[in-house]
């Protein structure tokens, strides 16, 4: 059985003093969680305040990007060690906001996972269709190259998969829990044909996740848990979705 997991991405909103009235807002009212895994994830700035209101309270703390190099002359870019010792123990990979507007391929998320792991980051790699791709019938051929690229010569080991198609992010336009589901399998028999243990791998959906939404598809066998932005900015709704995937 594999415990639900709900992530907030909060991509670039929030300074420190809103991550701060957020989490103090947003702790009590799941207090009493202990079936779902929750994360969060605020831009870079806010971690370390992030880090020092969430220790102990069981809600892990992610980074929403990381780069492949250790260290060096990398101007702007944050580093494994940088984001552990912000109080991080995860890292979103491959988000198609990042795919898109900065670029990466297959091959760069390949390289970051590989340094994430290697110094001991667990990793939500995002995967997902365009509009365009889903239309002329390529889904399943878009995720298999971005699953192939994106774990070439890696394990499973403290990886989680986000589901993302790209047409029902940040748009209202949730895909249908058969929809979603039918990607979740495509994937994790992806999963168990190339790599081991695929069926311990959690399995996320990200895109116009609600706290009205969040049940009907965690009612499907293969999605795990959410990935959520804007419904993620705020403590009620962003707890809704919490208590609602259990
Ligand atoms: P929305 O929940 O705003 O559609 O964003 C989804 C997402 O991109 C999470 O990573």
């Amino acid at each position: 059985m594999r415990k639900p997991l709900i992530s907030a991405n909060w991509k670039m909103n929030k300074t420190i003093g809103e991550t701060e009235e957020f989490i103090r807002a947003f702790l009590p009212l799941v207090k009493d969680v202990t079936d779902v895994d929750i994360i969060i994830a605020p831009p870079f700035t806010s971690l370390s305040a992030a880090s020092g209101l969430l220790t102990g309270t069981g809600v892990k703390l992610a980074a929403q990007n990381v780069f492949y190099e250790e260290k060096g002359a990398f101007t702007g870019e944050i580093s494994p060690a940088m984001l552990l010792a912000s109080g991080c123990s995860c890292v979103i990979i491959g988000h198609s906001e990042r795919r898109q507007y900065f670029h990466e391929t297959d091959e760069v998320v390949n390289k970051k996972i590989g340094t994430a792991r290697k110094n001991g980051l667990e990793v939500i790699l995002c995967i997902g269709e365009s509009l365009k791709e889903r239309e002329e019938n390529r889904t399943f051929g878009v995720l298999d190259g971005q699953l192939s690229g994106s774990l070439k010569d890696l394990t499973l080991d403290g990886i989680t998969i986000a589901y993302e198609p790209i047409w029902a992010i940040g748009t209202g336009r949730t895909a249908t829990k058969e929809q979603a589901n039918e990607a979740h399998s495509f994937i994790r028999g992806w999963l168990r044909k190339n790599k081991e243990s695929a069926d311990s791998i959690r399995i996320l959906y990200g895109g116009s996740v609600t706290p009205e939404n969040v049940a009907s598809l965690m009612s499907e066998p293969d999605v795990d848990g959410g990935l959520v932005g804007g419904a993620s900015l705020k403590p009620d709704s962003f707890a809704k979705i919490v208590t609602g995937a259990r």
